[in-house]
């Protein structure tokens, strides 16, 4: 498939480079700034042979797009809509990779449109070993041409209307940027104790592992679903001298704890 890559950023640098690796031929890149560095970056990695034939092009300008058999819209949330109305291509297929921007958002720029939202947080720099894509199309035909596109480049690919794509983005935001804010809590907590959290990374790397066996639910530790009440009050003395963790460590026990009341009748 021949596809031009709106936008330079991180969704459109790490799915380009997949794209060309799969096979596909990324005729242009643009963007108003970096077009020419991510068009460089996947001009190399053909180079190393995997598409010896790419040569995309860098544009700045949208009036300045040829005919391609897809459009990839990654851009900023804010922008998408105002790069659709930029972009004309009759019948060629438009997709955006947001989760949070509507479908019919690009309905302006083409008849024929969708959604190829990666589930994952993405970097310029890194490559992730899986990204799940969730897919989206103006209507049947549509869908099935990106989920068709998505198998190319991601063994876990789904079908999500507007709804359903938000309900996985918040999700993400959850289990992802929540907990991520919580470490950097906890990382500046023993630096000030002269810890790292590195000794810590075994630990969070098995709570993850652990649930692709089991539900989030069957394998809660802890004081607070043990019903410790020592050690619960031996950290939170501890913990007086920073009052954002301590309330975030007494609403998290609460809260465990009368979760697991409610469920199986204990520590209320
Ligand atoms: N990064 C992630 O982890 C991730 C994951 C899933 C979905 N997404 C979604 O994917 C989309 C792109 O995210 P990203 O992380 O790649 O963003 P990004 O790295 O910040 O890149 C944004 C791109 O948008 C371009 N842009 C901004 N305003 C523009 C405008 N008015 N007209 C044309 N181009 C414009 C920028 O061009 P210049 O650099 O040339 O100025 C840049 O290439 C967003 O909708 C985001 O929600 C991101």
């Amino acid at each position: 498939m021949t596809i031009t890559l709106i936008g330079s950023g991180n969704v459109a640098t790490v799915l380009g480079k997949r794209l060309q690796r799969a096979g596909h031929t990324i005729l242009q890149v643009c963007s108003p700034r970096n077009a020419e560095a991510l068009g460089a970056a996947l001009r190399a990695e053909a180079r190393k042979g995997e598409a010896p034939n790419a040569a995309p092009e860098a544009i700045q300008d949208p009036k300045n797009l040829k005919k391609a058999d897809l459009y990839l819209v990654a851009v900023s949330d804010t922008a998408v809509k105002d790069v659709a109305g930029q972009i004309r291509v009759a019948d060629a297929l438009v997709v955006h990779t947001a989760g949070s921007v509507p479908l019919d958002v690009l309905k302006e720029a083409s008849k024929r449109y969708g959604v190829l939202y990666p589930l994952q947080s993405l970097r310029k720099e890194t490559d992730p070993d899986i990204i799940p894509l969730l897919v989206d199309g103006s209507d049947e035909d549509v869908r099935s041409i990106v989920e068709g596109v998505a198998k190319t480049i991601s063994p876990m690919v789904k079908r999500c209307n507007d709804a359903e794509r938000l309900f996985f983005h918040i999700g993400g935001v959850l289990v992802n940027n929540f907990p991520n804010y919580l470490y950097t809590q906890t990382d500046l907590f023993l630096q000030d104790k002269g810890q790292s959290i590195d000794m810590l990374l075994p630990l969070m790397a098995e709570t993850v592992r652990r649930l692709k066996d089991f539900p989030p639910a069957e394998v809660q530790t802890g004081p607070a679903v043990r019903g410790d009440e020592a050690t619960i009050r031996k950290h939170q003395e501890q913990l007086e001298g920073y009052p954002e963790l301590l309330e975030w460590y007494n609403a998290f026990t609460n809260k465990i704890r009368s979760f697991y009341a409610r469920k199986y009748g204990v520590h209320p």
